[in-house]
């Protein structure tokens, strides 16, 4: 039996140390680093550096190799978190169960980290790229390109657009479902992918771990709207209500809170059923399909 519980164990703790370790780089820690630092060592699932490295195994590249990717997701993806809670954003409070960004340091300094991070994640695939062998370079410039164009205005940004823009007024299911793609799926659908592409998975392979990782990237914000209305805030670590508040677009408030939860099975259902294609070497990504949508944070 997968144990899931052990394997996130087992991968969290060095991608944690090397995200301190890129972010220690920075010595004498500045403002800007010691806000950066705050943000990320918070303490998140790490979710995407976890697909990253999941997908990877899967098609039997080493974790290793895709460490600096992992971390360069992650900063991307808490670069989007320090600024979704911008004022002029969500304008929350608290995240990782801290003072958001803004809030312990100021508005200034938070952008500027997000901005930093941002920009250190590309310095760092950049730099993996150039050292691996010769052969893997395209791919890593391919996975470069397509992380830029997942995290940019045809992508994240995009949909957290659409989510700000769409505040109060009610979508479409067909809409909604755009946005959240948007938003939260092309991230994570990234992750997945550029971890397969970089450790040589074939044509079909990353066919089939697209379709996975659209399923489980869209489950995932269809948990996250749940989690906002019945979630527990001293376990997610962040404030909950706050969709209704805002008049946010989100699943419960469109179909309902039981519809929600039958379309995130739905979704899982779908993704697990493309990895039948994949032996036991995807239960990783088997048990990560479940936890995405049975988290409880
Ligand atoms: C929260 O992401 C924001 C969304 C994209 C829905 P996570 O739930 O992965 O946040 P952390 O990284 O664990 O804090
Ligand atoms: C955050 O979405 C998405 C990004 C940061 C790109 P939400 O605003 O719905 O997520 P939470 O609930 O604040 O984590
Ligand atoms: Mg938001
Ligand atoms: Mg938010």
């Amino acid at each position: 039996m997968f144990d899931l519980k052990s394997y996130l164990k087992d991968v969290r703790a060095p991608v944690d140390q090397m995200l301190q370790q890129y972010l220690r780089a920075q010595s004498p820690a500045t403002r800007v680093s010691r806000a950066m630092t705050y943000s990320v060592m918070a303490g998140g699932k790490r979710l995407r550096p976890v697909l990253c490295i999941a997908a990877a195994e899967t098609v039997g590249g080493s974790r290793e190799a895709v460490l600096p990717l992992a971390c360069a997701l992650e900063f991307i993806h808490t670069y989007s978190l320090i600024h979704d809670d911008l004022p002029a954003m969500d304008n929350d409070d608290k995240r990782r169960g801290k003072p958001t960004c803004h809030v312990q340091f100021d508005e200034a300094t938070a952008i500027l980290a997000g901005d930093a991070l941002l920009t250190l994640a590309f310095e760092i695939l950049a730099a993996a790229g150039t050292r691996c062998a010769s052969d893997d370079q395209s791919c890593w410039l391919l996975a470069i390109a397509q992380i830029a164009s997942a995290a940019g205005f045809k992508g994240m940004i995009e949909g957290q657009m659409r989510d700000m823009a769409f505040e109060g007024t009610v979508i479409s299911e067909g809409e909604l479902e755009s946005l959240h793609r948007l938003k939260t799926g092309k991230m994570i659908e990234i992750s997945v992918g550029a971890g397969a592409l970089v450790s040589g998975a074939s044509t079909c392979q990353q066919q089939l771990l697209q379709t996975y990782a659209q399923n489980i990237g869209l489950a995932f914000q269809v948990a996250d709207d749940i989690l906002n209305v019945k979630g527990d805030p001293e376990r997610l670590g962040k404030a909950t209500g706050t969709d209704q508040i805002r008049g946010k677009n989100t699943y419960p408030s469109l179909l309902g809170l039981s519809a929600a939860e039958t379309l995130a099975n739905q979704l899982v259902n779908n993704a697990l059923m493309v990895l039948d294609a994949f032996d036991n070497g995807a239960d990783s990504l088997r048990a990560i399909a479940n936890y995405v949508i049975e988290r409880k944070r």
